[in-house]
């Protein structure tokens, strides 16, 4: 099972960040928290610790809640973000995204499993910034859309294939040219997941799956193992600075 939530967060780091940082966070925590030095990244980052935390504290079942100060989200050299509960050392996968004041995170407790989420705010962005990683078929058939379709659908393209590299733990290493996003129906979606079909290096993949909401302005996408999608739930937890 992978549980997933999505929070709101303002862009500037709430007045008792202090209170906040000693309450909640290990000593190496607060050090990594004190590099960032821009308000908007030190947002970003308060919000989705804390909503990773949360996350992790609903799900790992134990007599009583775990303080969030025993649940501490660590990095890999490379990025990707795991967590270390206190006395049961790391524990599952986790996958963080965050971007103009909202931040998803998804949680599984199961060691094996590999899954990345991303979240983008549908901006409207001219399809020329997208030329050096996008396919050449995606903007081929993202051109043809009016601009209200070519802004979700862009957004889209780009959250789809942020969230393969973050399951594949790639992150910007691989050439996002080496994905390649087929047009979807956004008109027909339903509300929750909905599929996107796409291939690597010309092969569609039996192993992964991407899937994509709209959340409000938001385009949220998760890639995750093809036999999963079942297992997806939502948790609804109090917003990141509550
Ligand atoms: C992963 C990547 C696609 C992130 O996309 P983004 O749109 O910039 O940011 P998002 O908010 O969607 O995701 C950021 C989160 O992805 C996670 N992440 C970073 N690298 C990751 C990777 N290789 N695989 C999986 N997840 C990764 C982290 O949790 C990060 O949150 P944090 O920056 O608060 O720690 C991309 O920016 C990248 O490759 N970053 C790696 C940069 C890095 O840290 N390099 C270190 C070695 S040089």
């Amino acid at each position: 099972m992978i549980n997933w939530t999505f929070s709101r967060f303002p862009e500037s780091p709430p007045l008792r960040t202090t209170q906040l940082l000693e309450r909640f966070f290990s000593i190496a925590e607060i050090e990594e928290n004190q590099k960032y030095k821009i308000p908007k990244r030190q947002s970003e980052w308060l919000a989705s610790r804390l909503l990773a935390k949360r996350l992790v504290q609903k799900i790992i079942a134990s007599d009583s809640p775990l303080p969030l100060k025993s649940i501490t989200i660590q990095k890999e050299s490379s990025g990707v973000p795991f967590v270390v509960v206190e006395g049961m050392g790391r524990v599952g996968w986790l996958s963080i995204s965050h971007t103009r004041g909202g931040v998803l995170a998804a949680f599984s407790q199961i060691n094996s499993i590999r899954f990345g989420v991303d979240i983008e705010f549908i901006d409207p962005r001219p399809l020329e910034i997208f030329a050096d990683y996008f396919t050449v078929a995606e903007i081929a058939w993202l051109s043809t859309l009016d601009e209200q379709e070519k802004d979700v659908c862009s957004n889209l393209v780009w959250s789809a294939k942020e969230a393969f590299l973050k399951a594949i733990e790639k992150g910007l290493q691989m050439d996002t040219r080496k994905i390649n996003i087929h047009p979807p129906d956004v008109c027909s979606q339903s509300k929750g997941w909905n599929a996107i079909d796409f291939s690597v290096e010309g092969n569609r993949l039996l192993d992964w799956q991407l899937l994509f909401s709209l959340n409000h302005d938001y385009m949220m996408t998760i890639c995750l193992p093809a036999v999963q999608k079942s297992q997806l739930i939502e948790l609804e937890l109090t917003s990141a600075f509550d």
